[in-house]
């Protein structure tokens, strides 16, 4: 791809994961019926849901940012099947919204904007920095569902198969990013993912 389809490849992507729906390529993971659940639960499960939404929109524009200016080939091609999963999270995460009866975060493009821009300059750090970048976002995003497996009403088994798949996949994104070389961040910058996390995550439960 030269230079010029690469970008409208990426704009597009990005018009797509925030004002479209996505389609996963596996199936989804919520196999079980629903269960009862009272309005409040529907409300915190969708609420929960949103966040893990929100945080797959970003997850798209890191991996498109980062593909972007990505410099070995092998790392980008990594990188591209990684988006594809992400792919498949953010429209399950979306189904299992609608199934709740509960909406997106209206805030979608502020949140893809801001991530694509950390996801290039990610990538011009060069792969070592890219890479390190990836493996410390996928492992805080796989601690951070773990919490909402935590927080999740009890019977909502639907909401926790779909969240479970997507900790097993990051986990994996994680270690192919510390295989493929990617380095150990300095404690500051992990201190300042997670601090820009939390602001997402408690802004993203509310709009
Ligand atoms: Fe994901
Ligand atoms: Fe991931």
């Amino acid at each position: 791809m030269n230079r010029i389809d690469q970008l409208i490849t990426t704009f597009d992507l990005g018009l797509r994961t925030v004002f479209a729906s996505q389609h996963a390529g596996r199936p989804y993971p919520a196999t079980e019926a629903e269960a009862p659940l009272s309005d409040a639960e529907r409300a915190q499960a969708a609420a929960l849901m949103r966040v893990n939404h929100v945080g797959e929109v970003c997850a798209q524009a890191l991996y498109s940012g980062q593909a972007l200016t990505a410099k070995n080939e092998t790392v980008r091609v990594e990188l591209e099947q990684a988006a594809r999963e992400e792919t498949d999270h953010l429209a399950w995460c979306e189904a299992r919204i609608n199934e709740l009866g509960g909406r997106k975060s209206l805030l979608n493009p502020l949140w893809y904007g801001g991530a694509f821009g950390i996801g290039v300059a990610a990538g011009l750090l060069g792969d070592k920095w890219n890479l390190g970048f990836l493996a410390e976002t996928e492992r805080q995003v796989e601690a951070h569902l773990d919490g909402h497996l935590q927080q999740l009403p009890a019977a909502d088994s639907r909401s926790r198969a779909v969240v479970e798949q997507m900790k097993a996949d990051e986990a994996r994104h994680a270690q192919t990013a510390v295989d493929h070389g990617g380095a150990p961040l300095p404690a500051p910058v992990k201190r300042a993912m997670r601090l820009a996390a939390d602001v997402m995550r408690q802004t993203a439960s509310r709009i």
